[in-house]
């Protein structure tokens, strides 16, 4: 496959910035990034790749700011259809919009509908990559696993599994939980850039008998990931509490049945007791930040500043359609104000560490993807840095790289997004007629 160079500023990551941005940032006023087969080949100044590759086709993005594409580690792809629905919290929300709404996959063409917008949408914003719970039907995985292989994408999905406390017609039982997912799973992981994700919803929708099927899965498939939610809002842990009586907490009700480890992605995790937090750590587990979802759903205040000093994997995330954006731009936004209201004002570098490399290693993917470096996946987002009047005008006062990128940060969605790059492929052209995917 020929060779590209991307040419503009680029920016990427060496260390961990949640720890030590300065230290780990790496920014070029006029980098480039070389591709080939779909990965990047080397990254470095634009002028010396140029000399040195003579043979590779240019794209020369001037003052644009090339990165890792971003990495969604946490989305409902089903909910897309009712993203910013009105007036409910947690468990009215999931009654009152979510639970009707998945039953309509139950249709796999529907399902292949939505799996594709929600991917045209991703990548619309520059994700390329998302971590998305399906539905309690096995042809909503087969659909979102297809939709990213016809785009060329790496996406992680799970069957979601309910076995109570949701409507007829979204339940399973621990049988056909574990017989499905396995199926599933087998079917999926590994193949080109899939990877499954058992997916237990949430302890309340799930029997312990329930719980400890998956728990008994992961434990033979210790290679996949599992993804769930862990203390969203307290009317739920009270609710877990009622349920799970026996429990310490709403981590130990995981803990039991064999769903906490390293590949465990724990989706909110804003009310932790201070044994929760000590056993994500111990256990090396990753919680996702989902701060566009927990001020629209009134869930509460992510302690960023807290779990981060503490070492803890960390994950940013849209959780779509609870969340109310698809941009991980919008999302950073959210965690910097979220970040302010607790008194920490999170950098840039850090935002956009989060967004990319931090994502990338909640999934274990880091160094593969998230990150613009030499063996990564050619998964890419090129930002125009001046997109709309309003960020023009800011962005014209910048003093340095940071003071350029914050007004994107804050003010940007998918008209920031000049291109988007999978596995080395160029799959967005924006134009007066919105943006169509290229094959
Ligand atoms: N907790 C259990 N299910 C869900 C869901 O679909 N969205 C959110 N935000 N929280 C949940
Ligand atoms: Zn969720």
């Amino acid at each position: 496959m020929e060779k590209h160079l991307l040419l503009g500023q680029t920016l990427a990551f060496d260390g961990n910035a949640m720890h030590d941005w300065q230290g780990a940032v790496r920014h070029d006023s006029a980098g480039g990034v070389l591709v080939q087969d779909g990965r990047i080949v080397t990254t470095g100044p634009g002028a010396a790749l140029r000399s040195d590759h003579p043979d590779a086709a240019v794209t020369d993005y001037g003052d644009s700011l090339i990165t890792a594409g971003f990495v969604d580690a946490h989305m409902h792809y089903s909910q897309t259809p009712m993203i910013a629905s009105w007036g409910k919290q947690l468990i009215d929300w999931l009654n009152t919009y979510t639970f009707p709404q998945e039953m309509r996959l139950a249709d796999a063409d529907y399902a292949r509908q939505v799996a594709d917008t929600t991917l045209d949408l991703a990548l619309a914003h520059g994700t390329t990559t998302v971590c998305s719970f399906c539905t309690i039907h096995p042809g909503s995985v087969d659909a979102w696993f297809a939709a990213a292989e016809a785009r060329g994408m790496a996406v992680v999905g799970g069957k979601t599994c309910m076995d109570r406390n949701a409507p007829e017609g979204l339940r399973d039982t621990a049988r056909t939980a574990y017989d499905d997912s396995k199926a599933l799973l087998d079917r999926w992981h590994g193949r080109g850039r899939a990877t499954y994700a058992i997916t237990p919803r949430f302890s309340p929708t799930s029997t312990p008998d329930q719980l400890a099927a998956l728990g008994a899965l992961w434990a033979e498939r210790p290679e996949v990931l599992m993804q769930t939610h862990l203390s969203e809002q307290l009317p739920e842990i009270d609710w877990v509490r009622g349920l799970f009586p026996q429990a310490r907490d709403y981590l130990d009700t995981y803990e039991a049945f064999g769903l906490l480890g390293a590949r465990g992605l724990y989706g909110h995790a804003i009310h932790l007791e201070p044994r929760e937090t000590e056993r994500l750590q111990e256990v090396a587990a990753a919680v996702v930040h989902c701060p566009t979802s927990n001020t629209f759903i009134g869930s509460g205040l992510f302690d960023m500043a807290g779990l981060a000093a503490r070492g803890l994997r960390i994950g940013l995330a849209t959780d779509t359609g609870g969340g109310s954006s698809f941009s991980m731009l919008r999302t950073m936004a959210a965690a910097y104000e979220i970040g302010q209201l607790r008194g920490t004002a999170l950098h840039p570098a850090q935002l956009l560490w989060l967004a990319t490399e931090g994502s990338a290693r909640s999934l274990h993917m880091g160094g593969r993807i998230g990150h613009l470096g030499a063996g990564a996946a050619a998964d890419l987002v090129v930002l125009d840095l001046a997109s709309t009047p309003a960020i023009a005008q800011r962005a014209a006062q910048a003093g340095d790289i940071w003071d350029a990128v914050f007004p994107t940060i804050m003010m940007g969605d998918d008209r920031a997004v000049r291109d988007t790059w999978v596995a080395g492929r160029r799959v967005l052209r924006q134009g007066t007629q919105g943006i169509s995917r290229t094959t």
